[in-house]
């Protein structure tokens, strides 16, 4: 179930709509059933400390395990936190510290940032929040629910112990109606304990997730408590549905579930009431439904067409509680001979690997980043993403539903006790309605435990209750053995494999007939973008197509392999941006990956055209590297394009004209003189033009955003290119200077980046300092809007350069419903 995934005003014309068509069903009834309301403003954060009780707010002191509410130092109620600071939350602390050059692996693959064990002073972060709770709240359920909090969170309601969690990419909570205080205030307190790492790559720290506070009738629709599959036959779908009841009131009560389905536009096109049931006090109901939805129109990738169930528990007439479950009526078939189908229609996943974290801000992203960057990825041609290595937060999951990219949902650490398979249900339970996921993976790269029994065993585990919760998908494994059977790949439907480099594919298929055969990680292509040279003391790998480490490889050979396999569905490219850690293939100065098809930005490096142009169907030709060099020196000029053939000029003069290969580039060795390569191509009848410049020093700088107008509710970004032309008004692609940003009006920056993986520049500036370097021409910052609508200006100005300012509507827009 999917309180959140409409905005407040779609769901209110939902039940407009509903209203219209059900016209016994009172308005006030509706509306007042269920409140899920925002956590996320005004919290107080302080780092504590792991190493020292009487520094880390009197933690581990005291018998707060003794006796219920004894909560003892930061988590009584009545500490004073007047001096932390004030956050919201999604927040990331550990985006804000410093570099830290080290010797130690983990801290490498993490970035270079101070957080793990071995940084006490900076791997405990305090989070509490004053809220206040009506009296006339005192006759329903309260729950507090955490989208995801890295991680080994201990949570303290009112200076009693909820809970611990441990896993940083779950989602937990609690119902908490027995220790609110009503008619006054309560006081919530995390403790966030970073010390031990999940990942090899970058984490993050804190409350890096939405937090809410939901407040329900005691006889309500639990957490996940909608479960849909809707299958098509013929001119109609029917949507499958159950829906469970829980009963927290003190007597036994008749109920049923009213379930509605609305079109895209809110208009209601099926319904039905279930029958009523009996749920004894403290028991639950479930209720079957089936619903028939004529003429359906489909989800597909150019066409995302969502559907929202309304369901409603009944009493009589009176509403007790509803939800609204986002889904997508569409048809997903994986074929061990012919690959991978929606719709009923052949499609190759062209795909890639995400980690979470984007420049500026860490893993703590404004919603809005993740339609960013999954905009970006469509634009490339990418249709499908893979939660690499985690599960995701539900805006990424959101994004991917609405804008129509297909996802394959992974899980984090495989295990079946019962901690570890209450993660992997409950990602299976939150996620099962979505449109966008077409495959579930149990994890990835066991190196211990995934050719051995243990392994087949625990996977075996996951599959039985992954049947129970959703039969209507299947799951894979990313798996590095190569063409080992033995472990967990014998017992798998779909066999991802992790690298044609270390796998025979051909024999692997030979092997084994009757599994289907997917890439769940390809290319680890490595390069920076921007640069022409590979650089070991800088660490700089150069922006062709050429570089990968022993396990990888490039992104022609690999595409050219899956491509020309239709038994194989596709892949997953690592990655579709670069991420914080993993440096690969060089270490300190470099504190990011170099996998990204884009950098951590979202600027597209050259092999971005090279998946567009086989992977979209869009007209492309581009043509690198940029045209500044010294006389004399030899050029290698590539042309990324799917047209089918090229002629490249110096100042007007052919070098010739190229036939492109299917899935391949065509390049040239071409001697330095000023002036301008250009090149013309030829796509059937259209002709196409890309050319580069020897431009002069940069002169002036331009600002611009993705979007000029965002919503005034608090949390919506703009995200601002920074570029900088010479006096001709030439993109200059090796601009490097600083910029300095002042914003003013109803908004702020919230971050900074340039793509650069040996920036040791911070992402995070106090206010009124902002700064950042291009980086081969560009840099961004991210613009959040303030809860007042208004104008945001942005000033960039760098020494010696002509300034340039932007400006921004924040337009009225009710924030989300939040609790004071
Ligand atoms: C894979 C691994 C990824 C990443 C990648 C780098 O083996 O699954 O998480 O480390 O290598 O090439």
């Amino acid at each position: 179930m999917n309180f959140v995934t409409l905005s407040r005003s779609a769901i209110l014309s939902c039940l407009v709509g509903i209203l219209s068509a059900f016209s016994q069903v009172t308005f006030s009834g509706v509306a007042g059933t269920r409140e899920q309301l925002s956590l996320d403003r005004g919290w107080r954060f302080h780092l504590g400390d792991a190493s020292s009780a009487e520094i880390d707010f009197g933690y581990g002191t005291g018998s707060p395990f003794a006796k219920a509410g004894e909560g003892v130092g930061a988590v009584r109620p009545e500490f004073n936190d007047s001096s932390w600071s004030r956050v919201n939350v999604p927040h990331d602390w550990v985006v804000e510290q410093p570099f830290v050059r080290s010797d130690d692996n983990d801290v490498q693959s993490h970035g270079f940032k101070p957080v793990g064990r071995r940084f006490p002073q900076t791997t405990i972060g305090w989070y509490r929040r004053a809220f206040s709770v009506p009296g006339s709240d005192s006759e329903k359920r309260i729950a507090i629910r955490f989208d995801g909090v890295f991680r080994d969170c201990t949570v303290w309601l009112n200076g009693h112990y909820l809970g611990r969690h441990m896993s940083g990419y779950g989602e937990f909570g609690y119902d908490v109606t027995d220790y609110i205080n009503y008619g006054g205030s309560n006081t919530l307190v995390l403790r966030v304990d970073a010390s031990q790492y999940e990942g090899w790559f970058y984490e993050g720290a804190g409350i890096y997730r939405h937090t809410w506070l939901i407040k329900c009738n005691p006889v309500h629709i639990p957490e996940y408590g909608v479960y849909l599959k809707s299958t098509v036959s013929g001119d109609a779908a029917s949507v499958d549905l159950r829906t469970w009841v829980q009963n927290q009131a003190a007597l036994e009560g008749e109920c049923t579930v009213k379930s509605i389905i609305l079109d895209g536009e809110g208009k209601p096109v099926a319904s039905n009431t279930g029958k009523g049931i009996r749920i004894p006090p403290g028991g639950q109901g479930d209720i079957v439904q089936s619903l028939r939805v004529p003429h359906p129109r489909l989800w597909s990738l150019e066409s995302p067409r969502l559907y929202s169930l309304v369901s409603l528990v009944l009493s009589g007439e009176k509403v007790l509680d509803s939800a609204v479950t986002v889904f997508g009526i569409r048809t997903v078939r994986f074929d061990k001979d012919e690959g991978f189908f929606l719709n009923g229609a052949p499609v190759k996943i062209k795909g890639v690997c995400c980690h979470q974290d984007h420049a500026g801000v860490g893993s703590a992203l404004p919603d809005r980043l993740q339609y960013y960057r999954i905009e970006r990825l469509k634009e490339m041609g990418c249709n499908a993403y893979r939660t690499s290595h985690n599960p995701p937060t539900r805006e990424l999951l959101d994004a991917c539903d609405r804008l129509g990219m297909l996802v394959m949902d992974e899980n984090r650490l495989l295990g079946s006790t019962p901690e570890l398979m209450n993660e992997w249900e409950t990602l299976v339970r939150r996620d099962r309605n979505r449109a966008c996921v077409i495959i579930w993976s149990l994890g990835n790269e066991e190196f211990k435990i995934q050719g051995n029994d243990t392994g087949r065993r625990i996977a075996l585990s996951m599959m039985a209750k992954l049947r129970e919760l959703d039969p209507s998908r299947l799951c894979t494994f990313a798996a590095n053995n190569g063409n080992q059977f033995e472990g967990i790949n014998s017992v798998l439907p779909v066999r991802g494999f992790n690298y044609l480099a270390v796998t025979d594919i051909d024999k692997y298929r030979r092997d084994h007939p009757a599994q289907v055969l997917l890439g769940s990680e390809e290319a680890s292509t490595v390069s920076t973008r921007g640069i022409y040279t590979n650089d070991t003391i800088r660490g700089y790998v150069c922006d062709y197509d050429s570089v990968a480490p022993d396990w990888g490889a490039t992104a022609e050979r690999w595409w050219k392999f899956y491509a020309s396999r239709p038994w194989l569905c596709g892949a997953f490219v690592w990655t579709g941006f670069d991420y914080r850690g993993e440096p690969t293939p060089y270490g300190w100065p470099c504190i990011n990956s170099h996998f990204g098809i884009m950098d951590v930005c979202g600027f597209p490096k050259n092999n971005y055209y090279y998946y567009q142009s086989w992977w979209s169907d869009r007209d492309v030709l581009h043509i690198f590297p940029h045209w500044n060099w010294q006389p004399g020196e030899k050029v290698a000029v590539w042309a990324q394009t799917n047209c089918d053939s090229v002629e490249l000029l110096l100042n007007g003069a052919s070098l010739g004209r190229q036939h492109v290969p299917r899935n391949a580039h065509v390049a040239w060795s071409v001697p330095f003189v000023p002036g301008s390569i250009e090149a013309r191509a030829w796509r059937g009848s259209r002709v196409l033009v890309d050319r580069r410049e020897t431009t002069g020093v940069p002169a002036r700088l331009v600002l611009a955003s993705d979007r000029e107008t965002i919503r005034a509710d608090g949390e919506d970004v703009s995200v601002v290119t920074v570029t900088a032309l010479d006096k001709s008004g030439r993109e200059v692609p090796l601009a490097n200077g600083m910029v300095r940003f002042i914003a003013s009006g109803e908004g702020n920056i919230i971050g900074v980046g340039n793509g650069d993986p040996s920036s040791h520049e911070p992402d995070k500036c106090t206010p009124g300092s902002w700064q950042r370097s291009l980086f081969n021409g560009k840099c961004q910052l991210l613009v959040q809007s303030g809860l007042l609508p208004g104008t945001i200006r942005i000033l960039g100005s760098s020494g010696g350069l002509q300034s340039d300012s932007i400006q921004i509507r924040s337009a009225a827009s009710s924030p989300r419903p939040f609790v004071e």
